[in-house]
């Protein structure tokens, strides 16, 4: 088992709560009641997202005729995985999953029960170095079809805007021709949706940045 310290809350374990999962701690459930009381539709936020990531998929695998999936930023297993998604569409689909969170390590086995026909891997490894991710994902997938890269809800945790810019560029420049990318994002908006994420922010969790829709 990896270990971790459960005392500091994180992203994945604060997400996790707010889908209604329960692979959080007690300081996960702190933090994501504190955003809550601030601003109460965060619950719904979070199933409407993940909501986004099923039908994305659903698009991808289905109309777009994409078969394989590079998703960064995994977060814990819930219902409707990536890979559950792709390979109802078609079961030869091949997912890899990478998330820099040791309990989402600690959980991969759950993202790792592929169809037979199909394949998936689970990399543990950070965003902010898309080359280590490419590499180990060529382990497999096949780089000369047609990839989808899924960023959801993972780029505001890198706060400098630059840094993101180039991660996703060198992300999506290492994917081959024909290849998608799915990108979803939280936004600021009302004053008290800011305050939350502020208070998020200082409550010892990695920052997630709201950016403008632009
Ligand atoms: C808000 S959750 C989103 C989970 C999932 N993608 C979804 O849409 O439901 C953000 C995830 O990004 C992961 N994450 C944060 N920073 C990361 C980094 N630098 N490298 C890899 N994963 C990271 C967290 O561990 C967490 O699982």
């Amino acid at each position: 088992m990896p270990e971790f310290d459960t005392s500091v809350p994180h992203s994945a374990r604060i997400w996790n709560y707010w889908l209604g999962g329960r692979d959080n701690f007690p300081a996960d459930q702190a933090a994501g009641d504190a955003y809550r009381e601030r601003f109460p539709d965060i619950d719904e936020c979070a199933r409407v997202s993940r909501h986004f990531l099923n039908r994305a998929v659903r698009y991808l695998a289905g109309d777009a005729g994409v078969r394989q999936f590079l998703d960064v930023g995994t977060g814990l297993p819930t219902v409707d995985n990536t890979h559950e998604v792709a390979q109802r569409a078609d079961p030869q689909a091949r997912i890899v999953y990478v998330d820099n969170d040791p309990m989402v390590l600690a959980h991969a086995h759950a993202l790792l029960n592929s169809s037979p026909q199909g394949r998936t891997d689970y990399i543990d490894a950070d965003l902010r170095e898309p080359e280590t991710i490419l590499r180990a994902a060529a382990r497999t997938l096949d780089f000369a079809r047609p990839v989808a890269l899924i960023l959801s809800d993972v780029m505001g945790h890198i706060p400098d805007l630059d840094q993101a810019y180039d991660i996703v560029r060198r992300l999506t420049g290492g994917l081959p021709p024909g290849s998608y990318r799915m990108l979803s994002h939280g936004v600021r908006g009302e004053a008290h949706l800011n305050a939350a994420q502020d208070e998020y922010n200082d409550s010892g969790a990695v920052p997630y940045i709201l950016r403008t829709p632009e």
